[in-house]
């Protein structure tokens, strides 16, 4: 059986949501891939913990609820953090999870980087190197001959890069319609359905823990537009940069807006659209009942192809084990591609 050695970089929901995963998921990697699959590093942003052993997934996760530092984890806890950290393990994979940062896109792309230079492949969950620096990291995981996955940076647990790329290469895609931010898509769902105005439902779902304390990435549509910058250049080739995006988010939807809309028997959601011509995020009207008519969190994609006209996704778009789901999915097409021999 081969050990199969992943480095977490990152151990908030997502990091954490990685570690509940591979607890839940790791004998059925055995059973069919013959891996052993086995956390040998993770880092928050000040401290780490190494074993290359392999670390105990429900202890990770006790220490950093109960204490909010990994270096607490007993007798492999350490102060080493950051960059350092892939110097100081033996690891395969880098399971990158570390906020994302959309101003120069670190530590994200710097710990992406040296990955490769380390000749790892990497799994990512985060939108802000691919969205400022697309062309820079694909060329440089393709010169260190490593893979670089990325499905969990759009749509959460919803399928859609690799969907395009895997399961429709027969197809050139035209354009993908959809709703890529939930926690704007939960605000607009709550003002429509309870016809409260923006400021309190935007209060009542950070409560909730729905939205962020500061929100200004989702619901500014930042968020949505570095989704749409990544499916631009992931799905649709074409060689896009956030600037490019004409970007505009919810803050100004008032409940009017929306009831006046729902009398005509439409809906206002946060719209992106990507096409060679059209690269957009903004609020826009659509019809109830028809596919953009989701509720909740909830993300949906309709990607319109050449040979097989459209075909419209949805899924979960957000949350901590719903995008380690995604990300474990790259982590699995990286084990069949590089580590599985069906003998
Ligand atoms: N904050 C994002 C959303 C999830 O609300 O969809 C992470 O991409």
């Amino acid at each position: 059986m081969k050990d199969l050695k992943v480095c977490i970089m990152g151990f908030g929901a997502v990091g954490q949501g990685l570690a509940k995963v591979i607890l839940l998921k790791k004998e059925n990697l055995k059973e069919l891939y013959g891996v052993n699959l086995k956390i040998v590093s993770v880092a928050d942003s000040s401290s780490s913990v190494i074993c290359s052993d392999g670390l105990d997934e429900n202890e990770l996760i006790r220490i950093k609820k109960e204490t909010g530092k990994l270096k607490n984890y007993p007798e492999y806890g350490s102060d080493i953090s950051g960059l350092d950290v892939l110097d100081a393990c033996d690891y395969d994979v880098l399971l990158e999870a570390v906020p994302t940062n959309i101003d120069d896109a670190e530590p994200a792309k710097s710990l992406t980087l040296k990955a490769f230079k380390q000749g790892k492949d990497v799994v990512t969950s985060n939108k802000g190197h691919l969205a400022l620096f697309y062309d820079e990291l694909l060329g440089a995981a393709k010169e260190n001959k490593v893979l670089f996955k990325f499905e969990a940076s759009v749509g959460g647990t919803m399928p859609i890069i690799n969907l395009a790329q895997e399961t429709l290469p027969a197809n050139k895609v035209t354009s993908i319609v959809g709703i890529l931010n939930g926690t704007t898509n939960y605000i607009l769902s709550r003002m429509t359905s309870e016809g409260t105005n923006y400021e309190n439902t935007l209060k009542e779902s950070q409560h909730l823990g729905i939205a962020e304390t500061d929100p200004t990435q989702d619901v500014e549509g930042i968020d949505a537009a570095c989704k749409t910058v990544i499916l631009a250049n992931s799905v649709l080739g074409i060689p896009a940069k956030y600037d490019d995006v004409k970007v505009e988010g919810i803050s100004n939807i008032t409940s009017e807006a929306i009831e006046i809309a729902g009398q005509e028997g439409y809906l206002i959601k946060l719209i992106a659209e990507v096409s060679e011509d059209h690269l957009e995020v903004s609020p826009r009207l659509v019809k109830k009942g028809s596919a953009f008519d989701i509720n909740g969190t909830l993300n949906m994609a309709t990607v319109t192809t050449d040979l097989s006209g459209e075909v419209t996704v949805r899924g979960i778009g957000a949350g901590s084990v719903e995008t380690a789901a995604a990300m474990l999915t790259d982590l699995i097409h990286v084990i069949r591609e590089k580590y599985y021999v069906d003998d």
